[in-house]
């Protein structure tokens, strides 16, 4: 798959780092990577979706502090962020059911929660890496999805849109602290997957597809299947997030964090089925009986990765087959 050598390792000197969210899926391997890499991290996450055990090695390792509250707590993020050094943003409501079920909670995390990292970081000076997503493009039908490009959203009575329209609001708040001075960097993720996703949750297709072929029932396909995604081994996801901090060309800059490569959903649940070993065939089920009436999906979706090429020096590296390979070994090993 990797066609241009990466060109930098993300290293940069030990700071003091904070990540919220950093017991969740995402941020418990980037709070591994930044570990690993001599950084003195403090997480800040309340815990409502994260696993404090992710982080276990690394608290005990004495790498790692866990402070548990919410980033909606104007205070708390104050102190907390008052040493750091680089601040990533990944605490978040996440998930498309989370969303549709929970409108304002959703809302009022993602945008009162952003506002209240980015007000301490602009106070205190801090690097901060700011996680979007690739839904903030929307429906957007001209391919492959640019930074730079237009965004495409439904209505605002249609409770999907919230998520992508709190996140690029979390991107303009972004930019009007950096014309103050915050040094800021976006990273819009594209379908991250690996070990450690939510197992009972559905925010992540993946997860949804592994839980089934291992249980022996149908994967559960919705509308045709032939809905496309780019999906994102999790330690490519973090490296991209790292060299957003580590890299000073990337200040000020929003980067697409994605696998080019398309995969239809219904060819991702036969990749999941063979992986796991699983014969059962696959069960279409259309989108009204999922998420009920006026459920818009988006049929394709594909990053532009030029700029993350060019600036960052990142590429995806893992293969679809190999990340899921690791993913499901890790559910293996990790049976509840
Ligand atoms: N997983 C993906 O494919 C993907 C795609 C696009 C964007 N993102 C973004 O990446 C970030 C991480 O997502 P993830 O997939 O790891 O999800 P996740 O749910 O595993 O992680 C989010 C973390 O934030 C914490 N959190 C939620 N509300 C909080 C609050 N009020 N205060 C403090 N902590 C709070 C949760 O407990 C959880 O640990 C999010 O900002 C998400 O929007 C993820």
């Amino acid at each position: 798959m990797a066609t241009t050598p990466v060109r930098r390792d993300g290293l940069f000197p030990p700071q003091n780092v904070v990540v919220t969210g950093g017991a969740g899926y995402i941020g418990s391997h980037l709070v591994d990577r930044l570990a690993e890499d001599g950084h003195q991290v403090t997480v800040l996450d309340d815990l409502s979706a994260g696993h404090a055990a992710y982080l276990a090695p690394r608290l005990r390792a004495g790498q790692a502090r866990l402070v548990t509250g919410s980033i909606l707590d104007p205070d708390l993020v104050g102190r907390e962020l008052r040493t750091a050094d680089t601040v990533f943003h990944l605490a978040a409501a996440v998930g498309v059911r989370r969303i549709v079920t929970e409108p304002l909670r959703s809302l009022r995390t993602n945008l009162i929660g952003t506002e209240n990292v980015l007000h301490a970081c602009a106070d205190h000076g801090c690097r901060v890496v700011l996680a979007s997503s690739s839904e903030v493009y929307g429906k957007l039908p001209r391919l492959p999805m640019s930074e730079s490009g237009d965004r495409v959203l439904g209505p605002t009575t249609v409770p999907r849109w919230s998520y992508a329209a709190a996140k690029a609001v979390d991107e303009h708040l972004a930019f009007a602290y950096a014309a103050q001075g915050l040094r800021v960097s976006v990273v819009r993720y594209f379908n991250s997957y690996g070990p450690r996703l939510d197992r009972a949750g559905d925010a992540s297709v993946v997860a949804v597809f592994v839980r089934h072929a291992l249980a022996g029932e149908p994967i559960p396909v919705h509308g045709d299947g032939q809905q496309t995604r780019c999906f994102t081994y999790v330690a490519d996801t973090v490296r991209g997030t790292v060299l957003a901090a580590a890299v000073p060309e990337a200040q000020g800059q929003v980067f697409n964090i994605g696998s080019a490569t398309e995969t239809a959903i219904a060819a991702l649940a036969e990749l999941v089925a063979q992986a796991a070993g699983s014969t059962v065939p696959a069960e279409r089920i259309s989108y009204e009986a999922a998420y009920g009436p006026r459920f818009e999906d988006i049929t394709r979706r594909i990053p532009d990765i030029s700029r993350a090429r060019d600036v960052l020096g990142w590429e995806p590296q893992i293969p679809l087959e190999e990340g899921l390979k690791r993913t499901i070994a890790w559910w293996g090993e990790n049976d509840a």
